[in-house]
């Protein structure tokens, strides 16, 4: 049995190398209790104000079509579940939600889809470099799956910078519970290492609590992360979408990705960590609380109200019903009730030997 002070040995020790081994994960996810939790939030937390201060990133989400190829088992947009209402955004809604999203202060835009060959590589370019033109001073993030590598160049040459596909389970079997036959582990592998070679910025992930995920399969997340070194890490809890074949499986927890992203922290202390919308939607204070255990991006909506609901990856979504400037607004008030604020700014990942002595000046310069 694992006593409390074994795991804020095994905190501390994450926090001086940044990684433990396998054995060391499993013991710390096991059976920890809410004082493990505080003292790990307090370590994580310190980590991620050294690194960014009291300055909190936002990205405007554009969830463009929600029409996918895919049949992802927990998702619901998958193709299989005919009773999703269908939408597309064209080019120029697309241009609004960004004009509308620069004038309230964003810098990143995410153009979110499900995998949807209705747009050409052609379209895309063309959307990409118009957003490019428009906006010089804005990066641009692609999250729309897997793609060749030929097509992952032609998106970064017209302008993308980040791009987020979250590998979901890094381990095999697990990764063939979530999703059918005709999808690959490879190939979703491939994906994240060609979106580096290419130099994107890249985000991987996975859902906290997913049907059949065991401790050992986090253990292997965390030490795929380790691997891959992603400039950004989306987590969240699996929330079961009342179409899909995991309806019935339970909601992930809050405690247990909150935990996650402070792990995380200290694995990857300069990295880009979402408080996501899926953590907000499980506990009511979930996106504060995330940022508290060391997560410093906020990823509002942007996509127009009225197809808001339709992209619908999980139930009780929250955030479908306000608009752009409401969510913004409210972010920013919970921000600021915990001691943080939105900042108007790209929010890149910056390398720690660039960051450094930028700190060390600061710090000198304010003593
Ligand atoms: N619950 C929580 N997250 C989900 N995602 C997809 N479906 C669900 C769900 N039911 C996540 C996946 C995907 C991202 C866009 O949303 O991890 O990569
Ligand atoms: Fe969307 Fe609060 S963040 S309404």
């Amino acid at each position: 049995m694992c006593t409390g002070t074994d795991k804020r040995g095994l905190i501390d020790k994450l926090h001086r190398e940044r990684c433990l081994d396998a054995r060391e994960f499993a013991e710390l996810l096991t059976d920890f209790t809410d004082e493990d939790a505080q003292y790990l939030f307090s370590k994580s937390r310190a980590v991620a104000d050294s690194f960014f201060g009291k300055r909190i990133y936002t990205r405007g989400l554009i969830e463009f079509t929600n029409h996918c190829k895919n049949n992802c088992f927990y998702c619901g947009i998958r193709r299989g579940n005919t009773a999703a209402e269908r939408y597309r955004l064209g080019k120029d809604e697309i241009l609004e939600c960004c004009a509308g999203g620069y004038e309230l202060g964003f810098r990143t835009f995410v153009l979110q889809g499900g995998e949807d060959p209705w747009y050409s590589d052609d379209m895309l370019v063309d959307i990409i470099s118009s957003i490019r033109r428009s906006y010089p001073d804005c990066a641009i993030t692609l999250s729309i799956g897997e793609r060749t590598y030929e097509q992952y160049k032609k998106y970064r040459e017209a302008g993308a910078d980040r791009y987020l596909l979250r590998h979901e389970t890094a381990n095999r079997e697990h990764y063939y519970r979530l999703h059918p036959g005709e999808m690959s582990y490879e190939n979703r592998r491939r994906c994240l290492y060609d979106l580096k070679k290419l130099g994107y910025q890249v985000g991987a992930g996975f859902m906290v609590g997913s049907p059949w995920q065991t401790v050992d399969n986090i253990v292997e997340d965390l030490l795929f992360i380790k691997e891959l070194e992603p400039e950004m890490v989306g987590i969240g809890p699996f929330i079961p979408h009342h179409d899909t074949p995991f309806a019935s499986f339970p909601a992930g927890e809050a405690q247990m990705t909150l935990f996650l992203i402070g792990i995380l922290r200290l694995m990857l202390p300069n990295a880009l960590i979402p408080a996501t919308t899926a953590l907000g939607t499980v506990h009511p204070r979930g996106r504060e609380l995330g940022i508290l255990a060391g997560a410093n991006v906020v990823m509002p909506n942007l996509s127009p109200v009225g197809v808001r609901k339709k992209y619908s990856l999980y139930d009780n979504k929250i955030c479908t019903g306000e608009e752009a400037a409401e969510c913004r607004h409210c972010l920013q008030s919970r921000m600021k009730g915990i001691g943080y604020e939105l900042v108007v700014d790209r929010g890149d990942f910056v390398k720690e030997a660039v960051q450094e002595p930028v700190k060390k000046a600061v710090k000198e310069a304010v003593q």
